[in-house]
C-alpha cells in the first residue's frame, strides 16, 4: 500500500474503533460511510498553511479521540487538503492561512461512497466562519478542541470533544472558533454531496 492510502486508511481504521461508541451518533446519521471501504481513488497531497497550526488540536482532544487525532495530524501531509472560499467570500487572510478540509469519504474518493460524504476539517483558534449554507444536511462531531455554533432558529451552543452539532438542509449555519481550535469529523448527506457551501455576506444568524 502507498504511503498516502496508508495515511487514509489509518484514520479511517481510527473511526471504524470509535464508530459504534463515541461516534455512535454519527454512525446513526450515515451508517453507510462506514467501516469497509474497499473502494479507493488516488489523490495527490496538497498541502495548505494550516498544516503549521493543526498540532495545536493534539493536546485539546479526550483519551478516547485520542487515537484519531493523533492519526490525523500525524499523516496531515499526506492528505489532499481543500478550502472551499476564496477572499471573495468575505473571509480573510488569517482564515484561508489556518483553515481546510480533506474528504475522507465521498462520492468521489478517497473512499468511495454515492449516498454519504465525511470530511475531517481543521480551524485554528479564534477563526470566524462566516454564515453559510449547503443542500446536504450535516452532523459535526468534535474530536478537538471546541467551538460556538451559531444557526437560524435556536439559541447559540458552545461544544467540546465528544459533542455533536446538526445542520438541517440549507439552514443558515456559522461557527466561531473563540474557545478553538476546531477539529472536527461532518458527515453529509443527502443532496448535491460535492457542491461547495454558499455563503452571503450580507446573511446573519
Ligand atoms: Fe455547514
Amino acid at each position: 500500500m502507498d504511503e498516502v492510502r496508508a495515511a487514509y486508511q489509518s484514520v479511517l481504521s481510527e473511526l471504524n474503533l470509535i464508530w459504534g461508541e463515541d461516534l455512535s451518533e454519527l454512525r446513526d446519521f450515515c451508517p453507510s460511510a462506514l467501516p469497509d471501504k474497499e473502494s479507493y481513488l488516488h489523490f495527490d497531497p496538497v498541502a495548505r498553511p494550516m498544516l503549521n497550526h493543526i498540532g495545536t488540536c493534539r493536546s485539546q482532544t479526550s483519551p478516547a479521540f485520542q487515537p484519531l487525532v493523533n492519526a490525523i495530524i500525524d499523516r496531515a501531509p499526506q492528505f489532499h487538503w481543500i478550502r472551499s472560499y476564496k477572499s471573495e467570500h468575505g473571509v480573510d487572510a488569517d482564515f484561508l492561512e489556518r483553515y481546510a478540509y480533506i474528504n475522507l469519504v465521498s462520492p468521489a474518493g478517497p473512499f468511495v461512497s454515492d449516498d454519504t460524504r465525511i470530511t475531517i476539517a481543521f480551524w485554528g483558534a479564534g477563526l470566524i466562519y462566516p454564515e453559510h449554507w449547503h443542500g446536504p444536511e450535516e452532523l459535526y462531531a468534535v474530536v478537538a478542541g471546541s467551538a460556538r455554533f451559531r444557526a437560524t432558529g435556536r439559541a447559540p451552543r458552545d461544544v467540546g470533544v465528544g459533542d455533536f452539532v446538526h445542520h438541517e438542509s440549507n439552514q443558515l449555519h456559522a461557527t466561531d472558533m473563540i474557545l478553538g481550535p476546531l477539529l472536527a469529523v461532518i458527515g453529509w448527506k443527502g443532496g448535491e454531496l460535492l457542491t461547495p457551501p454558499a455563503m452571503d455576506v450580507e446573511q446573519t444568524v
